[in-house]
């Protein structure tokens, strides 16, 4: 059988980018499919081939990431998926004709199958069409620079934009989202890449005023109270970054004891919002920004189950060791 070579051919989408209407075939979509499909299959362990091929891609895995130095570059990564895709085409007989039996369920199941390109093609086109087109000035003024007021950090989670929660417009908020909405303390080698967006935004854009916004139901704050108590972790990166909010399970777990686990992974939530306050004043220009009432830091919780958001200031007693 062939290998599979693998090529990436993306699609561009508005007035600037003549193609839009002549592209002739999907090649991107197609192999998107074969790829995704190929994901499925392992990750339900479909076939016995796919299974044991999963579970050996998993020892692999785990073996790599013991060694903390071992990198593997891009083109590597590249390389290894080739010949996983190519792995996939020599699956023989039974398994093979399970992807082919499995890929026509799927197509006739739903015949109105989810089209990420289309998905995308349809949003753009929307955007460009109702904003971009009908304020000219807003996004004129955008292309020659941006000076947002805020700095804001929100969770990764798909339910919580602050673009959308609190309406922000393009040019109004630059914007940090990542598991939990967590800010990091300074450190220069573990989390440069928050440190890089925090130094950007208060000395390079002089936002005024930066938010921390934790929400409902949070996935990475669950996470954190739920690491048990000889801090034994079992994923690759999620456990280690939320227990940057340490100091507020461990508040939470002393001071609300009698509370339900889901009563103390709410308090958690807002919590961790204050010891991510806590930590932007780890960063030297943000706590000179603040003593200098250039900026002001605020804490923020949003309940997308009743429809609440909820909006505080930063106390400064909470950080007794820094007398501003
Ligand atoms: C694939 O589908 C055919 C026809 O429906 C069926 O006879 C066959 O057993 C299926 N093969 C596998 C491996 O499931
Ligand atoms: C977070 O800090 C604010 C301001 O200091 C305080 O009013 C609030 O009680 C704190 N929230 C929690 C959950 O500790």
């Amino acid at each position: 059988m062939a290998p599979v070579s693998i090529r990436f051919r993306g699609s561009s989408f508005g007035s600037a980018v003549p193609n839009l209407q002549n592209r002739s075939d999907s090649s991107f979509e197609v192999i998107f499919r074969q790829f995704w499909l190929f994901i499925t299959l392992v990750g339900t362990g479909i076939g016995v081939m796919a299974a044991k091929f999963s579970k050996c891609m998993m020892l692999c895995c785990v073996r790599k990431i013991s060694k903390v130095e071992d990198m593997e570059s891009y083109e590597e990564a590249i390389a290894k998926l080739s010949q996983l895709l190519s792995m996939r085409c020599d699956l023989e007989g039974v398994a093979a004709e399970k992807i082919k039996n499995l890929t026509a369920e799927l197509e006739a199941a739903d015949p109105e199958k989810f089209d990420p390109v289309e998905k995308i093609r349809a949003g753009f086109t929307h955007f460009k069409t109702q904003k971009y087109d009908v304020n000219p000035d807003l996004y004129g003024r955008l292309a020659r620079g941006q000076s947002p007021k805020f700095l804001v950090f929100a969770c990764s989670d798909s339910r919580v934009c602050p673009s959308h929660i609190l309406n922000f417009q393009p040019g109004e908020a630059f914007v940090v989202r990542n598991i939990a909405s967590m800010v990091p303390p300074y450190d220069k080698k573990k989390y440069s890449g928050v440190g890089a967006a925090i130094e950007y935004a208060v000395l390079h854009l002089k936002v005024e005023n930066i938010i921390v916004i934790g929400h409902s139901c949070c996935g990475g704050i669950k996470g954190l109270m739920s690491i048990p108590e000889d801090g034994t972790t079992s994923s690759d990166f999620i456990e280690q970054w939320v227990q940057i909010c340490d100091p507020a399970k461990n508040k939470v777990k002393t001071e609300c004891d009698a509370l339900t686990f889901d009563e103390q992974c709410k308090n958690c939530e807002k919590e961790a919002v204050n010891v991510s306050l806590g930590n932007l004043l780890t960063y030297p220009f943000v706590r000179e920004s603040v003593a200098n009432k250039k900026m002001a830091l605020k804490g923020a919780h949003y309940d997308f189950v009743d429809g609440h958001f909820e909006l505080w200031d930063l106390d400064f007693k909470i950080v007794p060791a820094l007398s501003l």
